[in-house]
């Protein structure tokens, strides 16, 4: 069956005290919530603290980032092992932001995926067109290229064990949200070409939308039938919205 899910993503904001007011702010009014997945992707310095702050939660844990490599001579770099040690249960791979300022294509985010799902990590693959992609018509050329860079690697099967993230980075931390067609449009587009190749895989596929997600357009993107939740950025450093974005999923 396919699953909802509404995921934080608190990209590199917060700090030991706040985060812990933020999480003891929406952990009560979100254990009430049976109808979907729930979790937050925190900071890697933070990962100790708030798995203990999730503990016996419905709140599940995740990071931002992994290296494609198990172990070795990466400085600076975290691996999928070291995120399992912190209780992770899931990992962005390819977020916008990502293949933008630190230049990582589809191909080093496709190793990622499989790194993570190597090691029982459910990676929240991220894809999604710019403003100029989307005016120059080619929004769906470059949502295929994307996934197919992933399918091609990893095979079409790995997509059970994945959530897919569709991101139009000009609605990220802009304001400006896709409206609940434009999201759906794409949503539809990224199950038809999984079904194309699995269809029980595409039934199954939980396909979030990010990108200026608020308290007061999750409902009405919620409702589209291939939008299964959200990935939610500033809203989720908010407890107030995050508990009603959550909510929002799980009427
Ligand atoms: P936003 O970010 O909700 O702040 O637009 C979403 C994301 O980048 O995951």
């Amino acid at each position: 069956m396919r699953k909802k899910m509404v995921a934080g993503n608190w990209k590199m904001h917060g700090n030991l005290s706040e985060n812990e007011q933020l999480l003891t702010a929406i952990i009560p009014a979100l254990n009430e919530l049976r109808n979907s997945l729930l979790a937050v992707c925190v900071p890697f310095p933070y990962l100790s603290s708030v798995q203990h702050l999730l503990h016996n939660t419905n709140l599940g844990l995740g990071a931002q980032n992994v290296s494609q490599f198990e172990k070795g001579a990466y400085t600076g770099e975290v691996s999928v092992s070291m995120l399992s040690d912190f209780g992770c249960k899931y990992v962005i791979v390819g977020h916008s932001e990502r293949r933008m300022l630190y230049s990582e294509s589809s191909s080093v985010v496709a190793d990622k995926y499989i790194a993570a799902q190597r090691g029982n990590l459910i990676p929240l693959l991220c894809v999604g067109e710019t403003l100029e992609q989307r005016e120059a018509g080619i929004t769906q050329q470059v949502i295929q290229e994307q996934m197919k860079a992933v399918i091609d690697k990893a095979g079409v099967d790995s997509l059970g064990k994945a959530i897919i993230a569709y991101e139009p980075v000009w609605a990220i931390g802009t304001g400006k949200t896709a409206s609940p067609q434009q999201a759906q449009d794409v949503h539809a587009f990224i199950r038809q070409g999984v079904s194309l190749q699995n269809s029980n895989v595409a039934n199954d596929l939980t396909i979030l939308y990010g990108g200026s997600v608020k308290a007061s357009n999750a409902s009405e993107l919620f409702a589209m039938p291939d939008i299964d939740g959200g990935l939610i950025g500033g809203a989720s450093l908010i407890a107030d919205d995050f508990i009603a974005i959550s909510r929002a999923l799980n009427n």
